[in-house]
């Protein structure tokens, strides 16, 4: 397995420019099923999870062409299989986000049951209970959601929690189904408009993304369109706070700022200098130490949990004691235990982790269990003494572009390791 090698100790300062985000692609990726002509997407992210939803999709019976300049135009006109089997669904649980899309354009779907994961149980039951609301039958049967509907039907649904890929599974669901649907309690997420542009620019009704209610006009047909991925808000964010824990001095670039609001407020809290204009974000931070922030992360237009394992390693170099609570996953704190490793001083209790700034922290050999938490083990290697070696990769490498290329140009000192 590969690793990744960390020279503390660098300050990283320069320009970068956000690669497309990996949450906006994967559900406008699935929505490519609910057409019969072809899409184009440019600005797509190289990531395994991006790979890996190219493959489910041709595993049904999708084309998909890429171009010189990098554009994915993707066919599904005419699939051969309805089916996501568990080896791909286990490695990637966003491929729940063809269920809706296949229900409304085939009126029928097999996809494996996701699992638990590293952060937590993640059930789809919200993704279910509304589709049922659509008209759809759902059969649970040997580790598989069978859906079956004839057509979809349009209808009032409130989500019982608020949840992002069950916001766009219906959302995409609801593109081909008779009549007005009108989603209630879904999430506002950026890659939630994101989605509901790209559907309208596919002929789709949408209305109300990004506020708290979702009106979707069934439409008979959707048709081609070419579309961009915008900026990734994490990736933005990810970097954001490597400057800030190294005493950086960066810009990110091709980012909208209003995308990270809270993520920007908490960073000026710590005592840095966050400047914005309408695409671009700066930071600098001069101080020996960052102050203590206390987080509590919630859906959008809160702090994202996305961002919850970075701001871990903000707090444990800070200088003195603060609190982060973590609502929207029940086991998201996989990376503190690796972090106290390396000398942070971290407890927790439940879904509160309790964190003292420390004056140092040490490299050492660490292990990544998810996406963010190796974003923070990164992150800590950067800031800690010595050098820090990061297994485990393949986590960070399903949602983070060329990362130690990023860094290095930014001044870090980080080498992969062949396994
Ligand atoms: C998406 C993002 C992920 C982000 C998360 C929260 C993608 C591909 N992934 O994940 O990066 O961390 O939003 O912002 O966009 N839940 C249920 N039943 C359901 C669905 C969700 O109980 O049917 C619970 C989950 O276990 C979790 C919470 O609701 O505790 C929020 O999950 P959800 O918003 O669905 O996360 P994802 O869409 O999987």
């Amino acid at each position: 397995m590969e690793k990744l090698l960390i020279k503390g100790g660098n300050s990283l300062s320069g320009k970068i420019k956000c690669s497309g985000a990996k949450n906006a692609a994967l559900p406008m990726i699935a929505s490519t099923i609910l057409c019969e002509d072809k899409i184009t997407l440019k600005n797509l992210p190289y990531l395994q999870d991006i790979t890996t939803m190219f493959e489910l999709l041709g595993s049904m019976g999708s084309e998909i062409l890429l171009d010189e300049n990098m554009n994915f135009t993707i066919s599904s006109s005419n699939l051969s299989d309805i089916e996501a089997r568990y080896e791909l669904v286990k490695t990637m649980r966003a491929s729940i986000l063809v269920l809706g899309p296949l229900l409304a354009r085939y009126g029928k779907a097999r996809i494996a049951l996701p699992g638990g994961c590293a952060i937590g149980s993640r059930p789809v039951n919200y993704h279910l209970d509304a589709l049922k609301l659509l008209g759809a039958k759902i059969k649970l049967k040997n580790g598989y959601i069978e859906a079956s509907a004839k057509k979809l039907i349009g209808n009032s649904i409130r989500f019982d929690g608020v949840t992002v890929t069950g916001t766009e599974n219906l959302m995409m669901a609801a593109t081909l189904a008779e009549g007005r649907t009108t989603l209630l309690n879904v999430a506002k997420e950026p890659e939630i408009i994101d989605l509901a542009e790209m559907l309208n620019s596919m002929g789709a009704k949408i209305s109300g993304a990004g506020s708290e209610e979702i009106i979707i006009d069934g439409v008979d047909r959707l048709h081609e369109t070419v579309f961009s991925i915008p900026a990734d808000r994490i990736e933005a964010g990810t970097y954001l706070v490597a400057a800030a824990v190294t005493n950086g001095n960066v810009t990110v670039e091709g980012i909208n700022p209003k995308r990270l609001m809270k993520v920007i407020s908490k960073l000026k809290d710590t005592g840095a200098d966050v400047k914005h204009d309408q695409e671009s974000i700066s930071i600098s931070m001069n101080r020996d130490h960052p102050r203590p922030v206390d987080i509590t992360t919630a859906p959008f237009p809160e702090f994202p949990t996305d961002m919850q394992a970075q701001f871990s390693v903000i707090n444990a170099i800070s200088k003195g004691t603060s609190n982060i609570y973590e609502t929207v996953f029940e086991n998201r704190f996989m990376h503190i235990l690796e972090l106290n490793r390396m000398g942070c001083d971290i407890s927790v209790k439940g879904n509160h982790a309790i964190i003292k700034g420390v004056k140092s922290i040490y490299g050492a050999q660490v292990m990544a269990t998810d996406l963010r938490a190796s974003a923070s083990l990164i992150l800590a290697g950067l800031c800690a003494k010595g050098e820090t070696v990061v297994d485990r990769i393949y986590h960070i490498d399903r949602g983070y572009e060329r990362i130690e290329e990023k860094l290095n140009y930014l001044g870090a000192d980080i080498t992969r390791l062949p396994s």
